[in-house]
């Protein structure tokens, strides 16, 4: 290499071509599998949103059915988990757990055997941890439902269910971020669906990926009326802490996400919505007044806090919520990787001391 680039977070630098998403950071723009974000959550539930990534990535033909058999399946791992649903952390149990599934060398099948045993896992870990027994999946039900039964053992309200719905599409795929990068990488040494999803749950488990929206509600609780919104971030800010849910590698204006969410989470009425707007346009204010020159709005993760909380899931399973969903977009970059990709090493360069 005669004039090596060095970019040690790689802004701006294309790895690969894709048809699954595409993140448009100027405009606030999000296209997944050829539709607005906006209007991927308005007319396709999780199951067709899953059918037209995979397609998107390259999968042999699936149906939406599928997916519950997937369910299905997984719990019968559950007995033979050992002590990964004893982890103290719902991402690590998740790790974990997903790292019992055998890869069978077929990447669709491995693709619904990840995608279908997420929830349930993720539910599997928050019933043992809570002294309850893991409750089966239900193939009637859709993912959304199912996800919610299996973790609160009651069968959920409707609109719960349809917000739920919505967020999972809506956070189903987007571009080359660190996770599915992480997938990316693993797939391209020719290794299995299984592992490339094992270590892209590592990589979304971190408060800078998809570790924050716990971390909001945390905030939002503190904080606990508009009229205390700035002073807290202010001496949020004193303290080198992070604003949680704010700021974006991509995006220059407000996450596109987080607009659809709030209108998915609308219905609930949320007591921690209006609260939430006016820390929104505090935090965004301060941010401003702060950093001129670089704008910082809300991401995904601030609405995503309020919905998972107002569907009634713990907060500590919030960023596993996130990996349910991802599942499939991390499964579908798995698939366009081995179909066009070739080994990603990129170089270093050394500043150690010579021989
Ligand atoms: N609160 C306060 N300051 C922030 C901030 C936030 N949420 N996000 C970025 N900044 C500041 C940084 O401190 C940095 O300031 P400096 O130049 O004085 O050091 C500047 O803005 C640029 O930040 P940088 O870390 O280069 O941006 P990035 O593109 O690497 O980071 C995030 C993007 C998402 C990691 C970052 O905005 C963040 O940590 N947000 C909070 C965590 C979060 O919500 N994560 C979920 C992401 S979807």
């Amino acid at each position: 290499m005669t004039n090596p680039i060095t970019s040690s977070g790689l802004e701006g630098i294309v790895v690969a071509e894709t048809r699954i998403s595409d993140v448009d950071g100027e405009a606030g723009r999000l296209v997944i599998a050829g539709h607005e974000v906006e209007r991927l959550a308005a007319t396709h539930t999780y199951e067709q949103a899953v059918v037209a990534v995979l397609a998107a990535g390259g999968a042999r033909s699936i149906a939406e059915l599928q997916l519950a058999a997937a369910r299905v399946a997984a719990f019968e791992l559950v007995p033979r988990l050992g002590d990964a649903l004893g982890q103290p952390d719902a991402m690590d149990a998740l790790r974990t757990s997903l790292g019992h599934l055998r890869p069978t060398g077929d990447d669709t099948a491995d693709a619904l055997a990840a995608i279908g045993a997420a929830p349930v896992f993720v539910a599997a870990w928050h019933r043992t941890r809570t002294g309850a027994a893991p409750i089966g999946p239900d193939a009637s039900l859709s993912h959304a439902a199912d996800y919610l039964r299996m973790t609160t053992g009651t069968v959920p309200s409707a609109a719960a269910v349809k917000a739920l719905d919505a967020y999972l599409v809506t956070v189903i795929d987007h571009g080359l971020n660190a996770s599915t990068f992480t997938a990316r990488v693993i797939t391209s040494t020719a290794s299995d669906l299984i592992s490339a999803v094992v270590g892209a749950v590592g990589a979304l488990k971190g408060p800078l990926h998809g570790g924050a929206p716990g971390p909001v509600l945390d905030m939002l609780d503190a904080i606990g009326e508009p009229a205390v919104a700035e002073p807290w971030l202010l001496a949020e800010l004193a303290a080198g802490r992070r604003i949680m849910g704010m700021g974006h590698r991509v995006y220059r204006v407000r996450d596109p996400r987080a607009a659809v969410l709030e209108t998915a989470v609308r219905p609930l009425a949320s007591r921690r919505l209006e609260l939430a707007r006016a820390v929104e346009s505090a935090a965004s204010k301060i941010l401003r007044e702060r950093k001129p020159d670089r704008p910082l709005a809300a991401n995904v993760e601030f609405y995503t806090a309020v919905l998972l909380d107002a569907v009634g899931l713990p907060r500590e399973q919030f960023a596993a919520t996130f990996a349910v969903s991802r599942t499939a977009g991390w499964a579908a970059h798995v698939l366009e990787q081995r179909r066009t990709g070739r080994l990603i090493r990129p170089a270093s360069r050394y500043i150690g001391k010579l021989p």
